[in-house]
């Protein structure tokens, strides 16, 4: 029986212009998995949290993905998983991915690396699309290669990983619930040219800024026209966080995937400090319980521990 531990990280989707095509991995929190390649075939799942999501392999986010990954390799053994969830369901920054990533890693690495890189994210992406209802890779890129990834197209799948500058990253979560499909389905299906041509400036800026560490450049990006608008009405003080977020020294942020996490990116410790102070004195005043991280990007992805 081979066992190993997997640490699967938080990411941030969508980077606020960049709806399902980018995103980026948090150093913390993450999830640890550990996996024991069974001779026994089967998924067995525990919980070592408080969360109680569903050990019925079918029903689990990364139990999906290590059913697919044994018949993909014609296996006949099973695996017995002990999850640790860190990173709360439901919260937006990527609960669902880090399950999906880091069984689908799990299992690579104990069924011998049988995988490529896209073949890995594809095999993720079972366990998103029982989240989500949809395939969306702007989480598991990240969590699977770390830094920022950008996903140019799903079918074909044309993943490329960019440049991630030292920034700083400060994600607060209110703790009200926002579903992942139902901030989906609010969304309008059309949007308008001058709206297209303006989000198109800013993933373009965006991009160009990680590339080129232009910091003012990434901040000015920050910006979407088209998600934030419909969805930051789910999440009380959004408006209020971002604006003091900004005044505290933030280069900028937005909406974390589909909320209700909202993120903001600083060029400083002490100032994703000060905007962490920002974020909790909103929160506070409206007497909404939250959570606040201080982080960075994370360069490398699920880690394997042996
Ligand atoms: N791109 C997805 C969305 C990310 O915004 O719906 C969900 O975490």
């Amino acid at each position: 029986m081979k066992k190993i531990t997997v640490h699967s990280p938080g990411t941030v989707a969508n980077l606020v212009c960049g709806f399902d095509i980018l995103g980026l991995a948090l150093k913390e929190p993450y999830d640890i998995m550990e996996v024991t390649l069974t001779d026994q075939p089967g998924i067995i799942i525990h919980n070592r949290d408080e969360y109680n999501l569903p050990t019925d392999p079918d029903k689990n986010v990364a139990g999906v993905v290590f059913k697919v990954a044994l018949e993909q390799a014609g296996s006949s053994q099973g695996f017995e998983v002990v999850m640790e969830k860190r990173i709360k369901p439901g919260s937006g920054i990527g609960s669902s991915a880090a399950s999906a990533a880091g069984a689908a890693v799990a299992a690579n690495h104990l069924l011998g690396n049988i995988f490529s890189r896209d073949e890995l994210v594809q095999l993720a992406m079972h366990g998103e699309k029982l989240a989500a209802g949809v395939k969306h890779a702007d989480n598991i890129a990240p969590c699977i290669l770390g830094g920022i990834s950008l996903i140019r197209s799903i079918h074909p799948l044309d993943i490329l990983s960019i440049p991630a500058p030292d920034l700083w990253v400060t994600v607060v979560h209110p703790q009200v619930e926002v579903r992942t499909s139902d901030a989906r389905q609010i969304l309008r299906q059309q949007v308008l040219l001058k709206d297209a041509i303006r989000q198109w400036g800013n993933i373009a800026g965006l991009v160009t800024g990680f590339f080129t560490n232009d910091l003012q450049l990434i901040g000015r990006s920050l910006e979407d026209v088209i998600i934030e608008p419909v969805r930051s009405i789910l999440i009380p003080g959004f408006d209020e966080v971002k604006t003091t977020c900004l005044a505290a020294g933030a280069l900028g942020g937005g909406i974390s995937g589909s909320g209700p996490s909202i993120f903001m990116l600083s060029e400083h410790q002490h100032t994703a400090q000060k905007v962490e102070a920002a974020m909790q004195a909103v929160y506070e005043r409206l007497g909404i319980a939250y959570h606040t991280y201080v982080t960075t990007i994370s360069k490398t992805g699920v880690t394997i521990i042996e």
